[in-house]
C-alpha cells in the first residue's frame, strides 16, 4: 500500500522564484532565505519521494473570477508551469500521478469532500516555488506531483478545520492505494503578508511562530483558528495558512498514530511582502 512519510510546509513568494530564474540566491538581500533551504534540499535527495501531493492555491492564473473551485485535485498526465505575465518560469513541467489522484479523488469524494476534478490547467508560482525552494534546479523535478488546489483568494474560503479534516481523508485515500509508493504532503502559501489596503506590507512575527508551534503540537488547535484571526493576525493574504492544515491533518498523530519528528524549522523576514515559514516533519 502507498503511505505518507513525511509532511513540508512552505511558503511561495513569487520573488522567491524569480531569484531563483535571474541567478540572485547569492546577492545579500537573498542569501539567508536560501540558506534556510540548504538542508531542505539535501533532504529531499536523501528523502526522495515516489510523489509529492502537494496543496497550494492558484492566483486567478488557471482559475479566475469565472470560475472558483474550492478544492481542486489534477488529475492531469501533466502541467505547464504558467505564463503570469512575465512569461512562464524556465522550469520543468510538471509530471502527473493520474493513477493516484484519480484514486484520491475517488476515496474523499465517497466521503463527502466535494472536489473538483481538473484535466488540463497551467501551475502558477503557488506551486512551482515550493518545487524550486526544495529541489534546487533539476533538469526535471525528481519525481511526479499531484497538484492540489484550494481557494484562498476569494471569499468565501474553506475554514482551517474542513482543511484539517480533509487532510485526513486524503490520508486514508493513500493508505488504500495498492502500490508501495512513498508519499509526501505538501502545504505551502503564507505566512503572515498582505499585499493591499492599508495594511499593505504586514508581518507578525509572533503570529507566525506561535502558528509553527501549534503546528507541531497541538494541530488540533491550530486547526480550530477561524479564519477571522488569520485575517486580523496574519493579514489578508495570511489565510493561505489554511492549506498548511491539509498536510498537517494527513499525519499519523491526528489519525491515532505516533508524533512527527520535527527535521527542519525555519522563519526568515524579509522575502518581498511576505513572512517566510518553513518545516519538514518526518513519521517516526
Ligand atoms: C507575494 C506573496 C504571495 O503569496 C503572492 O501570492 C504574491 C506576492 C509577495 O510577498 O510579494
Ligand atoms: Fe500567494
Amino acid at each position: 500500500m502507498a503511505r505518507i512519510s513525511a509532511s513540508v510546509y512552505t511558503s511561495h513568494v513569487p520573488a522567491i522564484g524569480a531569484a531563483i530564474d535571474l541567478g540572485k540566491t547569492a546577492e545579500p538581500y537573498w542569501q539567508p532565505l536560501f540558506k534556510g533551504y540548504e538542508y531542505s534540499k539535501q533532504w529531499m535527495k536523501d528523502n526522495k519521494p515516489d510523489v509529492v501531493f502537494l496543496v497550494y492555491n492558484d492566483h486567478a492564473t488557471a482559475f479566475s473570477l469565472e470560475m472558483i473551485p474550492t478544492f481542486a485535485i489534477g488529475t492531469a498526465a501533466e502541467y505547464q508551469p504558467a505564463d503570469e505575465g512575465y512569461g512562464a518560469r524556465p522550469v520543468p513541467k510538471v509530471v502527473g500521478h493520474p493513477g493516484l489522484a484519480s484514486h484520491i479523488a475517488q476515496s474523499v469524494i465517497q466521503d463527502d469532500f466535494d472536489l473538483t476534478i481538473v484535466n488540463k490547467m497551467d501551475v502558477d508560482h503557488g506551486l512551482t516555488v515550493p518545487l524550486s525552494l526544495m529541489c534546487g534546479q533539476p533538469q526535471a523535478w525528481p519525481c511526479p506531483v499531484i497538484p492540489f488546489a484550494v481557494n484562498v483568494v476569494q471569499y468565501p474560503v474553506p475554514s482551517g478545520q474542513r482543511c484539517f479534516n480533509l487532510g485526513k481523508a486524503i490520508r486514508k485515500a493513500v493508505e488504500s492505494y495498492d502500490e508501495p509508493l512513498n508519499v509526501h504532503i505538501w502545504g505551502t502559501g503564507g505566512m503572515s503578508h498582505q499585499l493591499q489596503g492599508p495594511r499593505a506590507g504586514l508581518i507578525n512575527k509572533e503570529f507566525d511562530n506561535a502558528f509553527l508551534d501549534k503546528l507541531i503540537d497541538e494541530p488540533q488547535a491550530a486547526a480550530a483558528i477561524p479564519h477571522i484571526d488569520y485575517v486580523r493576525e496574519a493579514g489578508s493574504e495570511g489565510i493561505e495558512l489554511v492549506m498548511w492544515l491539509i498536510a498537517r491533518g494527513a499525519m499519523a498523530d491526528v489519525n491515532g498514530g505516533a508524533k512527527p519528528r520535527v527535521a527542519h524549522r525555519f522563519y526568515h523576514v524579509p522575502a518581498s511582502n511576505t513572512a517566510v515559514g518553513h518545516l519538514i516533519l518526518e513519521e517516526s
